[in-house]
């Protein structure tokens, strides 16, 4: 039987992932210092799941809008902004940027990502069989992350600029430059504004900033609840598109061909969407509350030289810095053998530097601060 050659890449496992598989077919218990999984800590609100069980059973009848449930657009527009037609419900974020490369690329043409970046973009590209061309962003201490608007300059003639706001795992929110370099870059060689907002009410250290609604350029805005409810069971996200009213026909026609084509958001949970949105303000609430309990733990414990915090204006992750006794891969090797706590290297994120990890922000706050000793500790114990 023939395999495509996207997924050749199967089966290739990196000295990191196969030792944590043969430590845990061992029966080692491993701490997941990564673990972004909110409903692993508590974070869920159980009445987003009745709000699901009233509404399936309101949900006997099935109108398919290939946007998605006209109730649940309005009350994404009226939070949003934007019209409910600037809407298209999706089963996830990630099948929201499938849609997009699919209207927006042909075979071998190139996108612009974030680096360092969540390595969610790069496997999406591959099944659309579109190349990813990263642009830097170089951290500067006190102030944080600024990304390299010669790098964004460069990429012009990308069929896609994508803007994580705040970034993962770097936390920073766009700033003015950043937007305007991609903004000039995206009408220069006619590409498109993706922005992926996922984690944009999550601020800590700085201030939350929405670039939904960018009306210079073609962009689409991506949200759902799997961040903003905690709720990644639920599946469900959304786009909203905005820009030069003459260039968003065709682009409505072909995104609505794709969701018509799968129709894959599923309906009860669409048709709770106006009354996950209200619970949704409680849920951030509580997540930012114990984003900044952890921000500021993960500060006392490994805050000061040799270790390092970097700012952290957002999102649920903090990238922490660790003397460098060793080796990155060996670095990660040995909290998992001698600590039992695993970690992502850095290159897993295109971190640059060899000692920078990191580590997820959402565990309950004495979880986290005894993780953050038991790094600590592990890693000085390296030293000696
Ligand atoms: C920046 C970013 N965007 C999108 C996603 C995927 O979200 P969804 O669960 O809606 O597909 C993730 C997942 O962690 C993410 O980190």
């Amino acid at each position: 039987m023939h395999l495509s050659r996207r997924f050749s890449e199967l089966g290739r496992t990196n000295a990191v992932a196969a030792e944590r598989a043969r430590l845990e077919d061992a029966g080692v218990l491993l701490t997941d210092l990564t673990d972004s999984n909110p409903t692993h800590f508590g974070l869920g609100e159980p009445a987003a799941l009745e709000a699901v069980a009233r509404s399936t059973l309101r949900a006997g009848c099935y109108e398919p809008d290939p946007r998605g449930v006209p109730a649940a657009r309005e009350a994404l527009a009226e939070r949003f902004g934007g019209s409910a037609a600037d809407y298209w419900l999706t089963a996830s974020t990630s099948e929201a940027y499938s849609w997009i490369l699919a209207v927006l690329t042909d075979v071998g043409d190139s996108v612009a990502i974030p680096a360092p970046g969540y390595p969610l973009i790069e496997p999406l590209a591959a099944l659309a069989d579109v190349r990813t061309l990263a642009y830097p962003s170089h951290y500067l201490e006190p102030y944080g992350w600024y990304a390299d608007t010669d790098a964004i300059a460069a990429a012009a003639g990308v069929c896609a600029f994508v803007v994580v706001n705040p970034g993962n795992p770097t936390g920073a929110y766009a700033d003015g430059p950043t937007i305007e370099a991609v903004v000039a870059a995206c009408d220069r060689g006619d590409g498109a504004l993706v922005i992926d907002g996922v984690f944009e009410p999550f601020a800590i250290e700085g201030k939350a900033r929405s670039l939904a609604g960018e009306d210079r350029v073609v962009t689409f805005a991506l949200g759902g609840l799997s961040k903003l409810l905690c709720a990644p069971q639920l599946k469900l996200g959304w786009m909203r598109l905005s820009g030069p009213e003459a260039a968003l026909g065709p682009l409505r026609a072909a995104l609505d061909k794709i969701a018509d084509t799968y129709l894959s958001v599923n309906a009860p949970v669409a048709m709770a969407l106006p009354e996950l949105l209200e619970l949704s303000d409680g849920v951030v609430q509580r997540t930012r509350e114990r984003l900044a309990v952890n921000v500021a733990a993960a500060r006392r414990i490994l805050g000061e030289a040799p270790y390092r915090v970097r700012r952290c204006e957002g999102g649920w992750t903090a990238i922490v810095d660790v003397p460098r006794y060793a080796d990155v891969d060996d670095l990660v090797l040995r909290l998992m053998r001698e600590a039992g706590l695993s970690v992502h290297p850095g290159w897993y994120y295109d971190l640059a530097s060899a000692g920078a990890l990191a580590l997820s922000l959402l565990p309950e706050p004495a979880d986290f601060e005894d993780r953050c000793r038991r790094l600590r500790a592990a890693v000085d114990a390296f030293a000696l």
